[in-house]
Formats: C-alpha cells, structure tokens, sequence
C-alpha cells in the first residue's frame, strides 16, 4: 500500500509527538517516503534529530531556510499525503481559520495533497465548542479526522482525547489515498471457522483464523464501503470501524447472514463453515467409559450459499471462497461458481501443514468470475488477495 507513497508528517506540540515517531517508523518499515515538518513547540517534547533518525531525512521547523527550497509550498505539494500527528488544538484552529504564522501552519494553507488530521489532547478541551467548531470546518472542506480514543490521558485524568491505535491511523490514511469505489455500498463478509458442539466442551472445527475475511472487510471498508464482518470463534480483532456480529455455528451463521441480507450489496463468504454438526448436542459433558466411542452421529449443516441463492436479488454480488486438496482447482472452481450461483468464487489449494487456512500467505489462488473474470496466483498474501479481489469487483461491475 504504501510503497513509494510519499508522506508528508507534521508534528505539533503536544506530548502525544513521542507517539508519531511509531507512526514514521512503520511508514518507513512498509515503503514509504517520509518527510517531517515540525512546530516549535513540538520540538519541546521531542527532538527533530529523532525524527531525522526515523525518516532518513532532514526535519522540517523553520519557516524560512535556503533559497533553493521553499518547504511550505513544496511540501504539502509535493507529496501523496499530509497527516497532522497529534493534531493540538491550536493548529486545528489555524487550520480552521486560514492562519499561516509558521512553516507547519502555512505548509497546511498552501497543501494541494489530501490531509488526514489526528487530534490529541485533554477531553475537557476536545469537547470544547470552538474545538468541535474547528473540526467540522475542517471535515466539511474534506480534512479527514482521525478521533481520539479514550482512555488515560498524560494529564492524569481520563475521556476521549489519546493518541488513537496506530493501526487505525494507518486504516483512515490509507483511505484518504484510495479511490471510494465502494462509496454507498453495504458489504457483508463472513469469516472464521463455525464450532459444532458435541457437549458443553467439546466441539468439531477447523483451525480458520479470520484473517481472509478480515482482510476483505479492510479492503472494502478502505474503497468507501460500510462494513460488517460475520464471525465465527477465532482470535481475529475486529476494528472498531467494521460492524462485528460474532456467532459460534454454523446455523447461527446462516440466521446472520439470512438477517442482513436485503441490506447487502456485496457478500463476501469467505467463513471456513462446518458441513456437518453432530446429530444431537448432550446436555452435560460425555463420560469416558473404558470402551471406545464407536459412532458419531453427524447431520448435515444448511449450506448458506445455497440459501441464499435462492432468496438473493440479481444486482447483488455473491462471491464464494473455495480452499481445496483437490489436483484441478480451476474445474473445481467452475462448477461451484454454477452450482452455487456464485458471481465470483476464489479458490485456494491448502494442505495440512503449510500455507491456507492459518497462514498470512495463500498458495495457488484461482479467482473465476461468471463474467469471464480470471486470476491466477501461485502464491499471494491475504492482504493483496483482498485488494485484488476488490479493485476486480469494482472494475468489472463499474462500481
Ligand atoms: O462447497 P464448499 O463448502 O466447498 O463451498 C465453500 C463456500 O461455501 C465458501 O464460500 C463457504 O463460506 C460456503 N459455505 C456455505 N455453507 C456451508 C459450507 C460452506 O455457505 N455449509
């Protein structure tokens, strides 16, 4: 994503600065062109050469330098993104109200590139009415405003106003540089394995993680669409920015899918979900007797797709997701797309051990669309595999 993006990071003073020198280090660690401007304040609590150590380039804090280059027009011009990180209360005011009396305030007048603000400070002052005022001059004129957590703050008290998780920073930036081809859509993605109890503690799954759906829900979220991630019982965290519906079987699936659907115009089911339940669920724990447990009565699980099938409304996409041990994944693939009356299907090789289910990394990935769509990857991570999968969608079905 951020490969040779160049970044602009402005630094103001306040004592969540400490907390950017994260920011420019993971920017840097995923590939892109970082420069840094600074307030003087900012300077108060944490030193440029830090920054400089950081970025690998000269830090940005006066106003007037060298006569071969004019920073605050340069800056902000020359660059994919600005992102104020922390954002006082005091720049988002010049920000407001058009004041250029220092190189940040006037790089941020004269900016042509997107510019992502990140407040942080006292929550008496963030609730403050001239604050509020300011950000929605800013949010208006198309400033995006990343907003503070709560939690504890450095003054020893506690509201919203901290440093947000530096991946939600990362989440709203990459959405400020990306086109929002899914603006108004509403996606639903399943993700996860299902559990299919036997007794109060013993249960048949697989070792899905998450991840995929996770990804796609990311994806999509980042293009402008409204999300919500459907998931079984797995380790994943879901972003506060994505609508979480946990569920733990197979049919609490399906009666979650069943629910959001008419209020869907893309399902991504990408849930690893058992095919089978046992027959009856025992009340209280199963005893171990000294003879084996010779039979276990399994019955069939609702396949979800089909279901859907048959109550989905043609304008909405449905996209399957296959992980297969079989030799031809693509006529695998092609029958399911029919069968299930899929738009699109990815199929995936897994194997016992190594790459698929748990794994950052797919192997040999198949994407077929009823459009005649085709992708093939012999090894992609799950990240890519959501961008390409989207950006597919988006194109084919001129979203
Ligand atoms: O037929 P198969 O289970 O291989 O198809 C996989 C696709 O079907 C995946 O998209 C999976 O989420 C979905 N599925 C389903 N209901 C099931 C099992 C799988 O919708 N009971």
């Amino acid at each position: 994503m951020w490969t040779q993006k160049r970044v602009v990071v402005a630094v103001t003073g306040g004592i969540a600065a400490y907390k950017t020198c994260s920011l420019v280090s993971k920017l840097r660690q995923e590939g892109a062109e970082v420069k840094v401007a600074m307030t003087k304040n900012a300077t108060s609590f944490i030193s440029p050469e830090c920054f400089e150590a950081l970025a690998r380039t000269k830090v940005y804090v006066d106003l007037w330098g060298s006569a071969e280059e004019i920073p605050h027009i340069s800056l902000g011009q020359e660059c994919d993104l600005v992102v104020v990180a922390p954002a006082t209360a005091n720049i988002l005011a010049k920000m407001a109200h058009g004041i250029a009396d220092d190189l940040v305030s006037t790089m941020l007048l004269a900016a042509t590139a997107p510019v992502v603000v990140v407040p942080s400070m006292n929550a008496v002052m963030w609730e403050h009415p001239a604050v509020q005022a300011n950000l929605k001059i800013l949010a208006d004129r198309g400033v995006r405003v990343v907003n503070p957590d709560v939690g504890n703050l450095a003054c020893g008290t506690s509201g919203r106003g901290r440093f947000p998780e530096l991946d939600r920073i990362m989440a709203e930036m990459a959405k400020a540089v990306t086109v929002q081809s899914y603006q108004g859509k509403r996606v639903l993605v399943t993700a996860g394995p299902t559990r299919e109890y036997l007794d109060p503690v013993r249960f048949l799954s697989n070792p899905s993680t998450g991840k995929m759906g996770l990804a796609i829900a990311k994806a999509a979220w980042q293009r402008g669409a409204e999300v919500t991630l459907i998931l079984g019982p797995c380790e994943t965290k879901v972003p506060d920015y994505i609508n979480h519906v946990p569920v733990v079987s197979a049919e609490e699936m399906l009666e979650a899918v069943l629910s959001h659907l008419a209020n869907t115009d893309l399902l991504f089911m990408t849930a690893a979900v058992a095919d089978y339940r046992p027959k009856c669920e025992a009340a209280e724990k199963i005893k171990k007797t000294q003879s084996d447990l010779s039979t276990l009565e399994l019955t069939r699980n609702p396949d979800i797709l089909l279901q859907v099938k048959a109550v989905r409304r043609p304008e909405q996409i449905i996209v399957g997701f296959a992980a297969e041990t079989a030799a031809d994944l693509v006529e695998l693939a092609k029958k399911k797309l029919t069968a299930k009356g899929l738009d699109y299907i990815v199929a995936n090789r897994v194997h016992k051990t190594d790459k698929g289910f748990s794994s950052s990394v797919q192997s040999e990935v198949v994407i077929l669309g009823k459009d005649g769509s085709y992708r093939h990857y012999q090894e992609i991570n799950k990240e890519e595999l959501a961008h390409s999968l989207c950006d597919l969608i988006a194109t084919a079905n001129q979203l």
